[in-house]
């Protein structure tokens, strides 16, 4: 069951086609690294929700193509006085702050880089908006805080010990957040996101990452050939099957939980963090029989060593993100997330478009 009916689900990939009057002006937001995989999605969402929202991108990974026909700058948010200048150009009602590197892995080998982009480009934003007097944030946070669970499901109350730079400066860049509330009176939501997964097959934005280090994407690389192979990382976890367990979230979800954390915000101030997951867990073996089912392909799979930085388990308990925003994840059978995402690809190709 979808929370828009399928007309209203063509209808809100369209900015001309508006819930509301036309005349009455919509508030501008400010999407940072609104041309990746949730933040791209989020921009659909937010302009057929009436906002007007204006991405800042340096393009370094997320994709022109997701953003045709929106008001996009290319700046990066490393970058003070390109971030300064956006807030004197525009009168920015929210930003909701998605700029971030995000491979686990990569954050291993390159920690340095990791704080540079995201508690930097964090401390650049924050000091904008100080600057503009701009005093509503959605920040894109991660379950990665949590580190190696002790109680699953995870809470918000559950203890914060990251296990990777990743997830480190995602804690920090939460913890700067909060600081800036006590200071200038900075009203914030940060989403703990678990796993984004799947695709709305109606929107021209999806998941492509290169390199993909992700399950799903890869899953479907190698049922469409484009790879040799699965790599299965970790088969001696202590879960059932060896395998790692994850909380699967479909990204169309993610994406409207970020204009509800808007409205939200309308109401309330202050901060709050409310985690995004489905309460469910599917290990890497569940994933990849569903992967198989959906695409009918039967792909190799290579087993090999955990990956360095992962959990055993991640699996949310998000009864408080339902019960305080009245958000509802819609997607929770693993072969709907999938197909999602095997839909997407056949219709928009599994690597972006040469520039
Ligand atoms: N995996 C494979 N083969 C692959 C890709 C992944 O076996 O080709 C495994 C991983 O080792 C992991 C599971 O599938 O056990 C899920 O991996 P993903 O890369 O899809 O996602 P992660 O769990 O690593 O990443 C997620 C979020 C991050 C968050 C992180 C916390 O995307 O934002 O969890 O560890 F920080």
């Amino acid at each position: 069951m979808l929370f828009w009916s399928t007309r209203q689900r063509i209808c809100r990939l369209s900015k001309r086609c508006s819930t509301v009057n036309d005349q009455q002006e919509r508030k501008i937001i400010l999407v940072v690294g609104g041309a990746g995989y949730i933040g791209s999605l989020t921009t659909h969402y937010l302009a057929s929700s009436n906002y007007q929202p204006i991405v800042l991108d340096n393009f370094s990974k997320g994709h022109r193509e997701f953003l045709d026909g929106f008001e996009v700058v290319e700046a990066d948010v490393t970058d003070p006085s390109s971030v300064n200048e956006v807030f004197t150009r525009y009168k920015i009602d929210a930003v909701v702050h998605f700029a971030a590197l995000t491979e686990v892995g990569n954050s291993m080998r390159h920690p340095v880089e990791y704080y540079r982009t995201n508690v930097g480009g964090t401390i650049n934003l924050l000091q904008a908006m100080e600057n503009a007097r701009v005093r509503k944030l959605v920040f894109s946070s991660s379950a990665a805080v949590y580190g190696n669970p002790v109680t699953v499901p995870i809470s918000e109350k559950h203890a914060l010990a990251p296990i990777n730079p990743y997830g480190r400066t995602k804690l920090m860049m939460e913890q700067i957040i909060a600081d800036a509330e006590q200071a200038w009176g900075l009203s914030w939501v940060a989403l703990r996101y678990f796993n984004a997964a799947g695709a709305d097959p109606l929107a021209p934005c999806g998941e492509w990452h290169d390199p993909e280090t992700h399950l799903i994407p890869n899953l479907l690389l190698a049922a469409a050939g484009k790879k040799d192979n699965l790599q299965l990382f970790g088969t001696d976890h202590p879960t059932d099957d060896g395998t790692a367990v994850r909380d699967y979230v479909h990204v169309a979800d993610l994406a409207r939980a970020h204009i509800i954390a808007l409205r939200h915000m309308d109401a309330n101030a202050g901060g709050r963090i409310f985690n995004l997951g489905i309460g469910r867990g599917f290990s890497v073996r569940e994933v990849i029989r569903s992967a198989k089912e959906v695409t009918g392909s039967e792909f190799g799979i290579v087993e090999a060593d955990i990956r360095k930085g992962d959990p055993a388990v991640l699996l949310a308990d998000p009864s408080a993100a339902m019960e305080e925003l009245g958000w509802r994840p819609e997607y929770t059978d693993i072969d709907e997330i999938v197909r999602s995402a095997w839909d997407w690809y056949m219709k928009n190709g599994f690597e972006p478009p040469s520039p």
